[in-house]
């Protein structure tokens, strides 16, 4: 008979303890330890990973079949996960409340309409999944849904339906019988996340996972369901704005530099393949403190708008404010402003705006977020036909960016007139003619004169 034990456990980082503590050792948190009452029995646990008997063998004597990927027929999703899921991965997909994770993943599975599928929810019914379906309106007949959240019983509707896919809607909602501790807590979580792990390893049956997010960011639970899984999936973007990024936070099959974009629509959620074309807004009139930076996501070139507003202060202490950009990095751009041309910012509120509710991290934003926030101040509009791409450093130096090529064939493209690169940059682009012409600067006045003198 299986003995009950408590542990207290640190609910941000997992860390086991016998008893409590007001700070825990392992990641420095006050007040993070509670207690969970854990099933122990007897040492008989089924935690094991490794599925054959254990041998070393010479890593030229290993073989291994090139396993195929499982495609989700959504390129975005492809993009991110490295070409497909792979056989008995376990994923982790992490995302604000209502951002769309379950939509993503119950469209993946209709559209996956060649495999056997079992969607578990534990947070809707299944008429609440119907309904959720119809409005994607994808018709299949492969697709199983089921709501539970104990996994002894999710484990016995595998065992009749044999899926080639197990999507579980929030790994915060199930509970196994083999711990006592409420939903949600780290030791259920844990636990959880290692059964469906053995189920993935031993079957060869992928597994999707739903993950909720925290506040600040993180991955509701502890840190060590991250070093479970094998590929982090994180979905991010503003709730106002229909626009949707995937990124891997880390995957053990692909890279974790491609990003997938999608736009929420009424019949769920759509892949948009060419974004600058959507994130540009569509000016007429040519309006002061705006700029377009020609950033790189991923693999892919992205323009994007900086929108800045400049104002003398009314209030004493001037307010400084940014949506989508690193508050540090656009003060540590007002100071160079202010030392190296001579603007006197200090007293001034300073507003900026990525359009579209992008976050951008993208160093290439510099020069774009400088001339905007100097055109917002000497209140000249900057032509909508220019685009910017460099970093600026902190002697208001220009600097050269990263694949500067596919950003100026981007621009040329998109039918941008001009592109102000860095003057170092000049010399690794090739004296091939990109049909646009561009403006190399060496530092930030010069960029400032090309445009306001
Ligand atoms: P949901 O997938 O439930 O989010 P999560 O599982 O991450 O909590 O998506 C919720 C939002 O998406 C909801 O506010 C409604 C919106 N939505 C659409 O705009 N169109 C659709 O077709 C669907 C299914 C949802
Ligand atoms: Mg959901």
């Amino acid at each position: 008979m299986a003995k009950a034990k408590s542990y207290y456990f640190c609910q941000e980082c997992g860390y086991q303890s016998s008893s409590w503590l007001g700070r825990c050792p392992e990641c420095g948190k006050w007040n993070t330890l509670v207690e969970e009452v854990v099933k122990s029995d007897g040492g008989k646990r089924k935690s094991s990973t490794v599925t054959a008997k254990s041998a070393p063998v010479r890593i030229q004597e290993v073989t291994y079949s090139e396993t195929k990927r499982i495609p989700t027929h959504c390129g975005e999703f492809d993009r991110v996960l490295g070409g497909g899921i792979v056989p008995g991965s376990l994923l982790l997909l992490g995302g604000e409340p209502g951002i769309g994770k379950s939509t993503l993943l119950l469209q993946t599975a209709l559209a996956i309409h060649d495999r056997r599928l079992l969607y578990v929810s534990g947070e809707e019914s299944e008429q609440q999944i119907k309904m959720r379906a119809d409005r994607i309106g994808i018709n299949t007949e492969s697709c199983y849904v089921v709501s539970e959240t104990v996994t002894q019983r999710i484990f016995e509707h595998i065992d009749a339906v044999q899926p080639d896919l197990l999507i579980v809607d929030s790994i915060q909602t199930v509970t196994t019988e083999e711990v006592e501790s409420p939903a949600g807590s780290v030791s259920q979580i844990r636990q959880c996340t290692t059964e469906f792990q053995h189920y993935a390893k031993t079957t060869g049956v992928p597994v999707l996972l739903i993950g909720h997010i925290t506040k600040d960011g993180t991955l509701a639970g502890p840190k060590v369901m991250e070093h479970i899984v094998d590929a982090v999936l994180q979905f991010e973007g503003d709730r106002n704005y229909g626009f949707r990024i995937l990124r891997a936070l880390k995957n053990r099959f692909g890279s974790t530099s491609e990003i997938g974009i999608f736009e929420m629509r009424g019949s769920g959620l759509s892949e948009v393949s060419n974004p600058s074309a959507l994130l540009l807004s569509h000016r007429d009139e040519e309006l002061s403190g705006t700029a377009v930076a020609a950033t790189i996501e991923g693999a892919r070139p992205m323009f994007v708008e900086v929108q800045s507003l400049v104002s003398s202060a009314v209030y004493g202490t001037p307010q400084r404010n940014a949506n989508g950009f690193d508050m540090r990095r656009m003060n540590m751009l007002l100071a160079v402003l202010e030392k190296r041309c001579g603007f006197k910012l200090g007293a001034k509120d300073v507003f900026l705006n990525i359009a579209g509710g992008m976050r951008v991290n993208d160093p290439a934003l510099d020069l774009a977020v400088a001339c905007s926030i100097l055109s917002s101040n000497v209140d000249i509009p900057i032509s909508p036909r220019y685009c910017f791409a460099a970093e600026v450093g902190l002697s208001g130096e220009v600097r050269p960016v990263s694949r500067i090529e596919n950003r100026v064939s981007e621009a040329a493209r998109l039918g941008f007139e001009k592109v102000f690169i860095s003057k170092y940059d000049t010399r690794n682009l090739q004296l091939a003619d990109y049909g646009i012409s561009l403006v190399s600067v060496g530092v930030i006045e010069e960029a400032f004169r090309a445009l306001f003198a």
